[in-house]
């Protein structure tokens, strides 16, 4: 059950007014997505924040209850529905190391015979989709199904025009699509995954839906309900691998600042995860170069300097 607390009753109430107030201080929010036109006309002086505990106790500071593109924060649920499905065998497919790229690069993937770097990168987004594809038929109806029943919110759902926005603009996401059929590394058609692929990414949420989502990697695989989606050992791989890859070629400097485990996607949203501890999700739309955001970084870093809730 999800319960919303009033502002007087738990300390980190304190912490995110405090994040808040410095967030708005602070000049320089970096730009919107502007590749995918639906996200281009967002607000960068946007912002919100949650912090979730593990029993489903959500605090939350400024725009935290409203909807934001999810986009590639989606690569964590996908990764974990499908490990959850196939184990070890889907790590055949996908590596699990940094690639030091942008996100939607194609360089590695021809000397790397069509395997991408890891699930996170588009490349390897794309290879998880389509395994989850191949084995529930609908992996982005399992994906909204599963953010619903996490977070405990039935109304979140695709937005079709940023879906078909991206589908309109999608030619690099085919072209790695077509790539990697061509090495055997896509089992189905390249026209249905880019489908499930851009609906996935359209998921509406809002800080407080994704804090509570990814709450089963603070409880080391333990879903809302209490019934197990992973074991304790591939939650601490997927940990291990959003601490390495979840911020692409920025995931080092975001290691070095926040100290959490955490993915960004280009509609300004992050997910950060404490072990054994709480899960936050940040969200303010004005993005750096490497298409992580401004004022989620910024209030990651500050969060965890001020609690000293890091993996570290
Ligand atoms: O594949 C794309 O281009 C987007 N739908 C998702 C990219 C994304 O969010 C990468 N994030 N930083």
């Amino acid at each position: 059950m999800v319960i919303m607390t009033t502002a007087s009753s738990h300390s980190f109430e304190p912490v995110l007014a405090r994040i808040a107030e410095e967030i708005e201080r602070t000049p320089g929010r970096g730009r919107p997505a502007d590749y995918i036109p639906a996200l281009a006309a967002c607000d960068p002086r946007r912002f919100g924040m949650a912090v979730a505990e593990l029993d489903g106790t959500v605090y939350g500071v400024g725009d935290w209850r409203e909807p934001f593109s999810t986009q590639s924060i989606t690569k964590v649920f996908t990764l974990a529905l499908d490990l959850a499905r196939e184990g070890d065998a889907l790590w055949e497919h996908v590596g699990r190391e940094p690639s030091g790229n942008p996100f939607n690069s194609l360089v590695q993937l021809e000397y790397e015979n069509g395997i991408p770097r890891n699930p996170f990168i588009n490349a390897g987004a794309l290879v998880v989709t389509d395994r989850l594809q191949t084995r529930s038929s609908d992996a982005s109806g399992e994906l909204l199904a599963f953010l619903r029943a996490e977070s405990g919110n039935p109304a979140l759902d695709f937005d079709q025009d940023v879906a078909a926005s991206e589908s309109a603009h999608g030619d690099r996401n085919a072209a790695l699509a077509h790539f990697m059929a061509s090495y055997g590394n896509i089992d189905n058609p390249v026209p249905v995954l880019l489908d499930q692929y851009f609906r996935q990414c359209s998921v509406m949420a809002s800080c407080a839906d994704l804090a509570l989502a990814i709450g089963f990697l603070a409880r080391h695989g333990i879903r809302a309900d209490g019934d197990r989606l992973l074991s304790q050992s591939q939650a601490k791989q997927v940990n291990a691998v959003m601490l390495t890859c979840g911020t692409y070629d920025a995931a080092g400097d975001f290691a070095y600042r926040v100290g959490l485990p955490g993915k960004s996607g280009v509609g300004g949203g992050i997910i950060a995860v404490v072990p054994g501890r709480c899960t936050l999700c940040v969200w303010s739309p004005g993005l750096d170069e490497r298409g992580n955001s401004v004022a989620g970084v910024a209030a990651l870093d500050r969060f965890t300097t001020l609690t000293g809730l890091s993996v570290f």
